[in-house]
């Protein structure tokens, strides 16, 4: 998180700036409302910028999470399965034994692109792996445009609330599990509300499933290898039946999982900056990975309160968690 001075001074400018009435300066928070969607505000200049000026490859693989809901583990997964002709799995040289997951596929709007221009998206050879937080209606059109694929990975969200509780609360020891629950509740998070990212991208994934693969982080859990085959199909690289055979798919399983990332050197020790300004632990992207966690942090009647708005939120669809 940035410091509280330079925060609010850059709240201040994105707001002051005047002119621009999708921002809707109407949070006590952390966040404003740009286009529907919560953001920071040094965030909104970076969207606006990548909105603008971002040009999309139609061979391009974009990784769209809402945070906390498993991006690590997808970047890890997608690159793995996608690299595997150049970098062996077993390898001792393996790029995912050397860089952190949230290093090998970059995103599009952080680091902010008011400080790092978007000029290293540009240079990099196709077909390129990128990710995102941006819900469907604040990506670049020329992401729909040109076609280009999606794989979507949500999360049950009782345990992405609690994920981002612990992220926030690392760096914010005043941010307390009932205030976060609050804001949560009224979609007040960054690139929430949570439940219009979930069903911006559901609607999608069902009227145009060759382009869109939406996945769930509970269910990939419970059957990885057959989740590992599905993204390897949606990625047009399939695995051969010999590489089935020589149990491929269980080695990428087991590179890629929670135990073996977190206990990496280069995932539990250091920090980085990945966004601009503001370092952040390494080993802070690795907590429990534990399905339903949630339930050692939210009270009954906190839950009910948030499956409850969930619920209705998400009524008519058939989306469920
Ligand atoms: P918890 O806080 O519940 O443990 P993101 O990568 O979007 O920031 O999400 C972080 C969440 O994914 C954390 O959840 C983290 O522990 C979990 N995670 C990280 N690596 C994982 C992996 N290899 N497999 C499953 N979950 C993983």
């Amino acid at each position: 998180m940035a410091d509280a001075q330079t925060e609010s001074n850059h709240k201040a400018g994105v707001l002051e700036g005047g002119g621009d009435e999708s921002i809707v300066p109407q949070t006590q928070g952390l966040w404003v409302r740009y286009q529907g969607c919560w953001l920071r505000p040094l965030a909104v200049q970076s969207v606006k910028i990548v909105q603008e000026q971002f040009e999309a490859r139609p061979d391009d693989i974009l990784l769209v999470t809402y945070p906390k809901c498993g991006t690590t583990w997808l970047k890890a997964l997608v690159f793995t399965i996608t690299n595997r002709f150049r970098h062996a799995i077993t390898g001792d040289d393996h790029p995912l034994l050397t860089h952190h997951p949230q290093d090998l596929v970059p995103f599009l709007e952080m680091p902010y692109r008011q400080l790092h221009p978007l000029s290293d998206l540009e240079k990099l050879p196709s077909p390129r792996l990128l990710s995102t937080h941006l819900p469907v209606t604040l990506l670049p059109p020329c992401v729909v445009t040109l076609g280009c694929r999606v794989v979507y990975l949500c999360r049950s969200p009782k345990d992405v609330l609690v994920s981002l509780w612990h992220f926030i609360y690392k760096v914010n020891k005043n941010y307390s599990i009932d205030k976060a629950l609050e804001l949560f509740s009224k979609g007040e998070s960054s690139y929430g509300p949570i439940w219009e990212h979930n069903l911006g991208f559901w609607k999608e994934s069902i009227s145009n499933s060759d382009r869109v693969l939406f996945l769930k982080y509970d269910e990939m859990m419970a059957q990885l290898v057959k989740h590992v085959k599905m993204l390897a199909e949606f990625l047009r690289v399939p695995f051969t039946e010999e590489e089935v055979r020589c149990g491929v798919v269980e080695e990428i399983v087991h590179l890629c999982s929670f135990d073996k990332l977190k206990s990496m050197p280069v995932n539990s020790s250091g920090v980085s900056d990945r966004i601009g300004g503001e370092p952040m632990e390494n080993s802070s992207f690795f907590r429990t990975a534990k399905v339903g966690d949630w339930a050692n942090y939210l009270t009954e009647e906190m839950a009910k309160k948030l499956d409850g708005i969930v619920e209705e939120k998400l009524s008519g669809s058939d989306l469920t968690f």
